[in-house]
């Protein structure tokens, strides 16, 4: 599962050796189902963790990740913005600087707490103001977007609002409940992603486009599908099987998403791809997010598969 700190050298490497869908789906279950026997897990750097059936996230591992994330954002804006946005631009380049500062701080931490805390949520929260201020120019037509989609400037915003949150209330959660948070969370990134790309491409990419809208089609069902569920487990069902059903199909399609994004990624780096994707890192960027999501399932699930057999033996017995 560990695609945290992957370098681009990395990514070229996984080009070479090519392992089907299929393959790696089956992989994934054989590691959920041995994490499911094995109940302590000594792997410190994965995050959320959980403890009989609560869950919390790793703050540190979170922030390692997001800061990344949060930087190029602060990049993605500042290629979106017309030239004659002179002060945005700046504004951008200075939240770059600022995150780059915080990444070195983050991977010489050992905690996240004092200064280094403070910093962080600071910084988080004025980027958040950022994104929102822009996103507000844009609908209210004071400014040009350039092209930075309004979507795209309030996906990137609630992106953030989400790192936000784990950093103020790191608190622990009821396994199920946080799985359906956030599948429910997650799949609507990876649906708007989708739904980015399709509108980066070039309308002669037919072939890419017409994948695209398939999975635009599998993802919008699966929210859907996933806010019903996360609505019923409102009334606490003792066990849900077929969130474990559902979230199967959500690792396959994930998966599938994954490759494509890490595809359209190898196919921007090598100019093999019209379009007015700004920077073939995008790409990337929203491959380590749909990893990122697969990496919180392969936690998640194998405490969620624990729990409910737990609370079946008690039901039975
Ligand atoms: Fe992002
Ligand atoms: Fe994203």
């Amino acid at each position: 599962m560990k695609e945290k700190g992957k370098t681009e050298n990395c990514i070229k490497d996984e080009r070479e050796e090519y392992v089907p869908v299929d393959d790696k789906v089956k992989d994934f279950w054989s590691r959920i189902d041995k994490s499911v026997v094995i109940q302590e897990c000594d792997d410190t750097s994965e995050s959320p963790v959980c403890r009989v059936c609560e869950c919390k996230y790793n703050r540190l591992e979170e922030a390692r990740f997001w800061s990344r994330i949060l930087q190029e954002h602060a990049l993605f804006i500042k290629l979106g913005l017309p030239a004659d946005q002179k002060e945005f631009r700046e504004e951008a380049e200075s939240f770059i600087e600022l995150f780059k500062e915080l990444r070195k701080r983050l991977d010489k931490a050992k905690e996240l707490k004092g200064d280094l805390l403070e910093d962080l949520i600071k910084a988080v929260k004025a980027i958040i103001d950022f994104k929102a201020r822009l996103l507000r120019q844009i609908i209210q037509c004071r400014k040009a977007p350039g092209s930075n989609f309004p979507l795209l400037l309030d996906h990137i915003r609630r992106e953030a609002e989400r790192f936000l949150g784990l950093l103020l209330k790191p608190e622990p959660e009821d396994a199920l409940s946080l799985l359906l948070q956030q599948e429910a969370f997650w799949l609507r990134i990876m649906k708007e992603h989708i739904e980015l790309v399709i509108h980066l491409l070039d309308p002669s990419e037919r072939e890419l486009i017409e994948q695209a809208e398939e999975f635009r089609k599998t993802f919008s069902r699966l929210l859907e599908t996933a806010r019903d569920l996360e609505s019923m487990d409102d009334t606490k069902p003792k066990n849900f099987n077929t969130v474990i059903r559902f979230t199967e199909d959500v690792v396959r399609h994930t998966m599938e998403l994954r490759d494509f994004k890490a595809a359209a990624y190898e196919l921007a780096v090598m100019c093999k791809i019209l379009g007015i994707i700004s920077t073939p890192l995008l790409l990337d960027h929203i491959r380590r997010e749909a990893d990122k999501f697969l990496d919180e399932l392969e936690v998640m699930l194998p405490e969620v598969i624990r729990c409910q057999s737990k609370c079946k033996k008690a039901k039975d017995e």
